[in-house]
């Protein structure tokens, strides 16, 4: 019988110590904001599937988020912006793995026939509950809290309209939603490291009109959220630099 060392710790350490050396690598942050700007122009995120449907993400950004799913175990997983369905089974498979009964609610202000029929037939589809209408509306806002309860522990993500207003309306709106010790994601706050070439025909641009901008003036008056640092370090290609919020009051 061979006994081998305990290293767990050791190993986490040791993790952590390199997560801090990547966070530092201006080289490599140089070097991956050129890679992000040379895949965006080939539609990078567009490309994969989860169980089967288009999900509009990095994978390493789906790697952070499974982690965080797994470590936090919400209960309610509120996303606004659906495409063609992918994250929200993404979220609803976290879900089911953490065995509770959770439920995804998904918003979007176009939820077209065919993603819908595709995502109500997906095996995952009854821990999914689609709203159809904008994300800073007051009656989505009205659906959304009658499907949450005090007890529930509540992630947000925030994926639709990247413009300034809009975001900080979303995080005024849905931040209230989110329980300790859960995290408020907001995606696309790279649009502010990218060059503006990609986003000639989208409302928003890499000065102002951004959600990191609006992460930024939240956070100056919001205590609740601390930016997860961690996260974006270990991760390098990431579309939500300062977007990983987690909830600490
Ligand atoms: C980037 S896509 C979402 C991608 C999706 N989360 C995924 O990971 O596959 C953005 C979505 O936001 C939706 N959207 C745009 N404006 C919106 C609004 N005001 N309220 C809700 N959804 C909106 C669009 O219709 C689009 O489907």
């Amino acid at each position: 019988m061979t006994t081998s060392i305990d290293d767990r710790d050791l190993f986490l350490q040791e993790r952590q110590k390199e997560i801090c050396h990547l966070g530092q690598d201006t080289t490599l942050h140089q070097l991956t904001s050129e890679w992000f700007n040379q895949a965006t122009r080939h539609r990078y995120s567009y490309h994969f599937d989860w169980l089967g449907l288009p999900i509009i993400q990095y994978p390493q950004d789906i790697i952070a988020i499974q982690e965080i799913i797994w470590k936090t175990k919400p209960n309610i997983i509120i996303e606004t912006g659906i495409a063609r369905g992918g994250s929200l089974i993404f979220n609803a498979s976290m879900l089911h793995l953490l065995n509770n009964k959770g439920r995804v609610i998904g918003i979007d202000i176009d939820i077209r026939a065919h993603n819908r029929e595709a995502i109500e037939k997906h095996p995952l589809s009854e821990r999914i509950h689609l709203i159809q209408g904008s994300s800073i509306e007051s009656d989505t806002l009205l659906q959304i809290k009658h499907l949450i309860q005090p007890t529930d522990k509540v992630m947000v993500i925030l994926d639709s309209n990247h413009t300034y207003e809009h975001v900080l309306t979303e995080l005024m709106l849905y931040s209230p939603l989110v329980t300790q010790s859960c995290y408020l994601i907001v995606l696309d706050t790279v649009i502010k490291m990218m060059d503006d070439s990609h986003f000639v025909d989208r409302p928003w641009d890499n000065r102002h009109n951004n959600p990191h901008t609006a992460v930024d003036t939240f956070l100056q008056k919001n205590n609740r959220f601390i930016i997860d640092y961690e996260t974006q370090n270990k991760l390098l290609i990431t579309v939500a630099p300062n977007g990983y919020l987690k909830c600490i009051l």
